[in-house]
């Protein structure tokens, strides 16, 4: 696919995958191809100036490899995080952006439980502001990295066209930014998506995004060329389903639009019965974390159709690719 000059980009914040077009995904995946076939040091073209991490949620892996990728850019990293900082003494998000934008940083990594609070804090400030999942909206770098790491597996390297692949998309799908990031990308490069789940994870609704929407896997499983699994976000269901280990045991509370957390595994987990039915090189993919026994058996997480820790090396990647790109100009 074509590739779109990064400075005829719509805005120098990545916000999310709604909207971009082709060639704006397809430049930050060629700038991802690059970085991992290039045999010399990547030029630290960040060198000297600082990345701030504002996360107001819990992350293992998008804090974590925004902050390997800008030190291997020669960027340092101030990480501030939700529990110890100020807003809990009344500050706004907008006030602590503001203030962190102050103390000269060149650009803020945005964590935060309200949809569109990325987009809020961008007019706000002057600096890129990158969106590292807010709510149950996007996860844009997300979004990329699955991409790339798909295409890696189905040899769609040289123009990143996802045509004739069906992905199927698994799970607590309504709570998923993942999701949407991903529904959205995949679409504009050609994928079919579809998304599975019971109707309160995987409603019709989502059928206006372009995708399409089945509630039993088994049919879909020999279709799919890959098969992302979601887990349950027990967080984002209510107070009573906020104990994994209590809803893994079948008891989940009513909040969960699921009878049961067994339940679920029986229809929707990716077993490992499940997962020799499906296409002789279909891939098995999810953007972590996992929550084993439940949407996921161990000895497919861990088997050989399981990309899961390529999509995290990924990360750091398309992590550099795109602060390359938005902050290294
Ligand atoms: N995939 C993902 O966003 O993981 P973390 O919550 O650990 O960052």
């Amino acid at each position: 696919m074509a590739r779109a000059p990064i400075s005829t980009l719509a805005t120098r914040h990545l916000l999310g995958l709604q909207g971009m077009t082709a060639p704006e995904l397809c430049e930050f995946l060629h700038a991802t191809r690059e970085l991992d076939t290039s045999s010399t040091d990547v030029a630290r073209t960040l060198e000297g100036r600082s990345i701030a991490n504002l996360f107001f949620e819990d992350s293992t892996r998008t804090r974590g490899s925004f902050s390997v990728a800008a030190a291997r850019l020669g960027a340092s990293v101030v990480d501030l995080l939700g529990s110890t900082l100020s807003i809990s003494k009344g500050e706004t998000l907008i006030d602590t952006a503001c203030n962190v934008e102050a103390m000269g940083v060149s650009a803020l990594i945005v964590r935060a439980r309200q949809a569109g609070s990325s987009r809020m804090i961008s007019r706000a400030v002057r600096i890129p502001v990158i969106n590292a999942g807010d709510g149950k909206h996007e996860h844009p770098t997300q979004g990329l990295l699955d991409i790339f790491t798909l295409a890696e597996a189905h040899g769609r390297l040289e123009d990143f066209s996802l045509k004739g692949l069906t992905v199927a998309i698994v799970g607590d799908v309504a709570s998923s930014r993942v999701a949407r990031s991903n529904i959205a990308g995949m679409r504009t490069l050609g994928a079919t998506v579809v998304c599975v789940g019971p109707p309160g994870m995987a409603p019709k609704s989502f059928e206006s995004l372009g995708c399409k929407v089945a509630h039993e896997l088994d049919p879909i499983l020999p279709k799919a060329d890959a098969v992302m699994m979601l887990r349950i976000q027990f967080e984002r269901h209510g107070e009573s389903a906020n104990n994994p280990g209590a809803a893994g045991s079948g008891e989940a509370g009513k909040s969960l639009t699921i009878a049961s957390v067994r339940e679920f595994r029986e229809r929707f987990g990716l077993t490992a019965a499940r997962a020799d039915r499906m296409k002789p090189g279909a891939v098995v993919m999810h953007p972590g974390p996992i929550n084993r026994g439940i949407e996921l058996d161990a000895q497919v997480a861990d088997g050989p159709r399981s990309l899961i820790l390529r999509q995290v090396s990924v990360g750091v990647l398309v992590r550099m690719a795109v602060l390359r790109a938005l902050v290294g100009e």
